[in-house]
């Protein structure tokens, strides 16, 4: 029996996309994360004081999930300061982090993974 290749994609089509259980997910965007270099300077937990006693370079995802858990308009915002760099004039961390500025990240991530990245992180309220 020859299936052709239409059957084949329209099968494929009809299965939907496949479903991660949340791990998985987790899992999965963490991947994404440290592959575009997200992971030199955040952590997803707060990190203990440094031993030079500096805080660190940028804010824990977990303290950003905190921060704008009620702004409904932190997505989009977000993912524009990801892919663009964050104000080195108005840091929304000033005295919490080492660093001045987040360089844009538009060289490392596509503006959908970033925004699927912000929303996860979004959603990593204790
Ligand atoms: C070179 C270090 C560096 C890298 C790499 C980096 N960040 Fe950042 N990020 C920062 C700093 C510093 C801040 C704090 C900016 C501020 O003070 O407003 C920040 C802030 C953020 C914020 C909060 C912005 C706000 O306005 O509060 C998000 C969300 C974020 N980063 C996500 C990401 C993601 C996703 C990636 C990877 C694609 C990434 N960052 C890569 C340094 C970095």
């Amino acid at each position: 029996m020859r299936i052709s290749l239409c059957a084949v994609a329209a099968l494929l089509i009809a299965a939907g996309p496949v479903r991660a259980n949340p791990a998985e997910n987790d899992a999965a965007m963490f991947k994404l994360a440290t592959r575009s270099g997200c992971m030199a300077c955040h952590s997803i937990l707060p990190v203990p004081a440094r031993a030079d006693g500096l805080p660190p370079i940028a804010p824990a995802w977990r303290d950003i999930a905190i921060k704008y858990r009620d702004d409904a308009l932190a997505s989009d915002r977000l993912t524009r300061t990801v892919m663009t760099g964050s104000n080195p004039h108005s840091s929304h961390w000033v005295g919490k982090i080492s660093a001045v500025t987040m360089p844009p990240n538009a060289i490392a991530i596509t503006e959908g993974d970033a925004r699927m990245l912000v929303n996860w992180i979004l959603v990593l309220v204790p």
